[in-house]
């Protein structure tokens, strides 16, 4: 070796030393010092009298990482208040293979579940891979009423509901779901929403099953989902249905509740551009796809555009909705460091909270309501547009 060689050599420490100081800086630069950060050190539910399992059921071969940031939180939440966080791929019962669809097939294993394997009266929080919970102080048990056994709740940018549910696993759970599966089987052959428009088909039938024989509309509802040709017509079933069913929350007769927009378990995180506030339980639409911290300011500009828009009642406004906004494909979580799952279990882990886009619970509140009033118009223009199908 010569000595131009050794000298190279000698330096090498000193460029790692040097590569690490400047990582170091702005690594902690940009955490530490430029974000401020609102930490929650969550306590774990103190009655265990209910037994809750979530479940998340994948198709086959799908990749976890895509839903890292969602599960890390699922996994965390569930540890500490010691929930069973079941997640499965679809093909391990081979009686549900019989489902070509995928969404229809993830009712079937559930229910497989549910009837062989589940405890008897324990709950099913069956939600999508792309959900992150948001706070972890909010608990599934306080969903649950004593009189009630399905849960459902609206989602904010339409009127549908969300094919997430809480059940029990009870003859009223199993049925029910049960149910829903074999929609599939009596879709027609047009754009039939798969399961989420046969969601609104089969609550039609199970909380009216009177209308389907006195009503007209409720006959209507299903011809204009037989007739269906695009997302538009599906929208104008579901109108249609929730027409029949009416505007309810509490269906006591049949043990189900919906939730209101407002107060439902979980939204779609893109609904008020990646913003946040203490109030909210679980954020959905949490993909590591659609991450794109890049566009901080964007959807802070975005946000105070809505914001400023809602204010004034007479203001058209276009609010953010996958089908007319490419925003919900572009979001921050706010969580920011990922959690230690047995730290999770002894209850000592940290969430840290990215303060950036943390509204205040009072605008959250504000913000929501005026965003329902005017989708419950929207709704109801939507009924006008069934009529004239009629
Ligand atoms: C725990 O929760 C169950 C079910 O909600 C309830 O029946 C019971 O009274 C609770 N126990 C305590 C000690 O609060
Ligand atoms: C909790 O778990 C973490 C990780 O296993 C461990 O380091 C810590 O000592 C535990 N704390 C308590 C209070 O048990």
């Amino acid at each position: 070796m010569n000595s131009r060689a050794r000298q190279r050599k000698n330096l090498y420490p000193f460029v790692v030393l040097i590569c690490a100081i400047v990582y170091l800086i702005v690594k902690y630069s940009s955490k530490a010092i430029l974000i401020e950060t609102y930490n929650i050190i969550p306590s774990a539910r103190s009655n265990t009298s209910l037994e809750i399992n979530i479940v998340i059921v994948l198709t086959k071969g799908s990749d976890t990482n895509e839903y890292a940031t969602a599960l890390n939180t699922l996994e965390c939440y569930s540890a500490l208040h010691g929930y069973r966080l079941i997640i499965e791929h679809d093909d391990r019962f081979p009686e549900c293979s019989i489902h070509m669809d995928k969404f229809f097939r993830r009712h079937c294993h559930t229910h497989k579940m549910m009837t062989e394997e589940l405890p008897e009266d324990s709950w099913i929080f069956f939600i999508d891979a792309d959900n992150g919970i948001a706070n972890p102080q909010r608990l599934i048990d306080d969903l649950i009423e004593p009189d009630y056994d399905i849960y459902l709740y609206n989602r904010f940018f339409n009127w549908e509901m969300a094919a997430q549910y809480l059940i029990k696993n009870n003859e009223r759970g199993r049925d029910w779901l049960r149910q829903w599966s074999e929609y599939e089987f009596k879709t027609p052959a047009s754009t039939h929403g798969s399961d989420n428009g046969a969601l609104h088909v089969l609550m039609m039938n199970y909380l009216a099953p009177e209308k389907l024989h006195s009503s007209g509309l409720a006959k209507e509802c299903l011809s204009i989902w037989d007739r269906s040709g695009h997302i538009g017509h599906l929208f104008n079933m579901e109108s249609c249905v929730r027409m029949v069913i009416g505007e309810r929350t509490y269906f006591p007769a049949q043990r189900v509740k919906i939730f209101p927009k407002t107060i439902s378990f979980a939204r779609d995180l893109w609904q008020l551009y990646s913003h946040w506030s203490t109030d909210d339980f679980i954020l959905h639409a949490v993909k590591e796809r659609y991450f794109k911290p890049s566009s901080l300011d964007y959807l802070a500009r975005r946000f105070e555009n809505l914001r400023s828009a809602l204010e004034d009642p007479s203001n058209d406004v276009l609010l953010p909705s996958p089908l007319n906004d490419i925003s919900s494909c572009d979001s921050v979580f706010p969580l920011l460091n990922k959690l230690n799952i047995d730290k999770c279990r002894n209850g000592t882990e940290t969430w840290i909270m990215d303060t950036r886009f943390k509204i205040s619970e009072k605008l959250h509140r504000q913000m929501l309501e005026e965003m329902s009033d005017r989708i419950l118009k929207e709704q109801v223009r939507n009924i006008y547009i069934c009529a004239e199908l009629i």
